[in-house]
């Protein structure tokens, strides 16, 4: 943005220019939409290939050490049973009995409300003073007042994850004590997520939905696995799954690729497809989806290797990566999963985080899983997934460095980053406002618009279809003659186009050249057919 602060309703704004300009739609809108399930427009199901492809690329053809893979997205059930996600692949749920909408346990946040109220007590004191003379004594007497404390809970505040967490029940809690009338300071707020809620507190915690207590249920596991049947049988022998991760695929697959693959120690399996998880509360537009993509490769490593050095080395790639395709540094950062959080089995867990307008959220995982997933589909299936060391002359099963994005994820980050409104000068001076989408070359859905400065003169028109012939054999390029110059300038600049070339009557009238217009900078500048390729081969790889 060209202001510093962002404007609050920037989420809003980015994607009311998703539909508008074709990125993304709201699945199955004319029936009104599906909650959790989005389509991708001409524009965006250019950008999203164009992410596919620059990971595929890196990921894949430009290394020796890893190989492609498809798998299907319906398997075998027992691939779901072996690796623990029948039993395991589970979101705490919660119901609000009165409103009917459910609730992720562990985006639920509430706080008991606690006023330390102030108590003036009257403390009588007796003081015995003996006489001087003789043995007699006196009692005498004393009243004062002392001011005890005493702590109060007034009630309980609860809301739903956000930004600002925080600040809301905060909030809350003030409005709670203005309505209750309580006296006294209030205490600051101890938040715990719904996971962590005591049974007899439950019933205390307001509903989001209704803001009443004694609506929510007590926390069930969740499965999110979609279920469906495998032919034409109905019964729990048909029953099969809609795979929540690609990864599998690459585990089950494991012996299939070494065998025919040549592959040698240490070596990846990448995959890119469809995942679909039956999530409790779809959010942040397409951050959180029920029906998404992956890009995820597992990385193949000796028993005996340093699996540390191994998980640094993927965690820097991937941030290397994302950086090459245009995600600024100061949006990224890294989270380690603390060691008593992780599953039994695995080593670490880094997330590579992106401030999303809507907070900093996981954006990339990169996990050591050791041997887990090969060692379980091996006790289930009954085939050894070991490989032989022929240095040992031992077999072993390889473990495992997996770094798993979402496609869907990277493209909001690229949106998000990339957003921008700026006041500019028009031709005559005059300032209006430019909204700017900053895609990277390699990731831009258009990389060049063809504009024709006239459309009713045929040897410049005829010289512009020229070039966008040339330009559309290699790239994605628009050809657009109608309206001002400006104004086509301004189109471009929303879908994130990084260059336009105007043909003039320079070109056609003098050495050839036309002017090539920077979408970030505005300069113009005159070049050659020949420069503009030369130019495009070096950005867009
Ligand atoms: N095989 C490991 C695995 O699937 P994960 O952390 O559950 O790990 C990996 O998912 C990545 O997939 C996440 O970092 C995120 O980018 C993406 N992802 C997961 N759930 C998603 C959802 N519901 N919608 C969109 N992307 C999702």
């Amino acid at each position: 943005m060209s202001t510093a602060e962002p404007p609050t309703d920037l989420m809003e704004r980015i994607v009311a220019l998703a539909k508008r300009r074709g990125f993304i739609f709201p699945s199955s809108e004319i029936y009104g939409g599906l909650n959790g399930f989005f389509d991708y427009g001409p524009l965006g199901v250019e950008l999203k290939k164009n992410i596919r492809d620059c990971w595929w690329n890196d990921m894949v053809r430009r290394r020796d050490d890893i190989v492609g893979l498809e798998s299907s997205i319906i398997m075998h059930p027992k691939v779901w049973e072996a690796s623990g996600h029948v039993a395991g692949f589970t979101d705490p749920l919660v119901d609000c009995k009165v409103s009917k909408q459910r609730y992720r346990a562990d985006q639920l946040f509430f706080a008991p409300v606690v006023v330390r109220k102030g108590l003036e007590v009257e403390e009588t004191k007796t003081t015995k003073s003996i006489a001087k003379e003789g043995f007699t004594s006196t009692d005498t007497e004393a009243t004062s007042t002392q001011i005890k404390t005493e702590d109060e809970i007034i009630g309980y505040v609860s809301v739903l994850e956000s930004e600002n967490t925080k600040g809301e029940l905060q909030s809350a809690a003030e409005a709670l004590k203005r309505k209750r009338a309580a006296k006294g300071e209030l205490l600051p707020l101890k938040i715990r997520d719904f996971t962590e809620a005591r049974l007899e507190e439950i019933t205390l915690i307001p509903s989001p939905a209704t803001g009443e207590p004694g609506s929510l249920t007590p926390p069930r596991a969740f499965n999110m696995m979609f279920e469906t049947y495998v032919g034409a049988l109905r019964d729990d022998s048909a029953k099969s799954y809609l795979r929540p991760e690609t990864a599998q695929g690459m585990f089950v697959d494991f012996k299939s690729v070494v065998d025919t693959g040549r592959v040698k120690l240490p070596f990846g399996i990448a995959q890119i497809g469809k995942s679909f998880r039956n999530e409790i509360t779809p959010r942040n537009f397409i951050f959180r989806s029920r029906e998404f993509e992956q890009m995820e490769m597992e990385y193949f490593i000796h028993e005996d290797a340093d699996w540390d050095k191994c998980h640094k080395e993927w965690i820097e790639w991937c941030r290397q990566w994302l950086l090459s395709i245009g995600l600024p540094e100061s949006h990224l950062s890294l989270y380690a999963h603390p060691k008593e959080k992780l599953a039994f089995y695995s080593k670490g867990t880094v997330d590579i985080m992106f401030k999303y307008p809507f907070g900093v959220q996981e954006l990339w995982g990169i996990a050591a899983r050791g041997n887990y997933d090969l060692s379980q589909h091996a006790k289930a299936s009954g085939k050894p997934m070991e490989i032989f060391d022929e240095a040992t002359k031992k077999k072993f099963v390889p473990h495992v460095i997996e770094p798993a994005v979402g496609v869907d994820r990277i493209l909001l980050a690229v949106l998000c980053a990339g957003y921008a409104e700026e006041d500019v000068k028009d031709e005559k001076g005059n300032v209006e406002k430019r909204t700017v989408l900053r895609f990277s070359p390699r990731l831009a859905p258009v990389k060049v618009a063809v504009l024709p400065l006239v459309k009713n003169k045929p040897e410049l028109v005829a010289r512009a279809e020229a070039l966008y012939k040339n330009l559309k054999r290699k790239y994605a390029v628009f050809y657009d003659e109608s309206g001002a110059i400006g104004r086509r300038y301004r189109r471009q600049d929303e879908i994130g186009t990084p260059w336009c070339v105007t043909i003039d009557f320079e070109t056609i009238e003098m050495d050839g050249t036309f002017t090539l217009r920077d979408r970030d900078s505005m300069q113009q500048k005159r070049i050659h057919e020949a420069e503009l390729f030369a130019l495009l081969e070096e950005k867009v790889y």
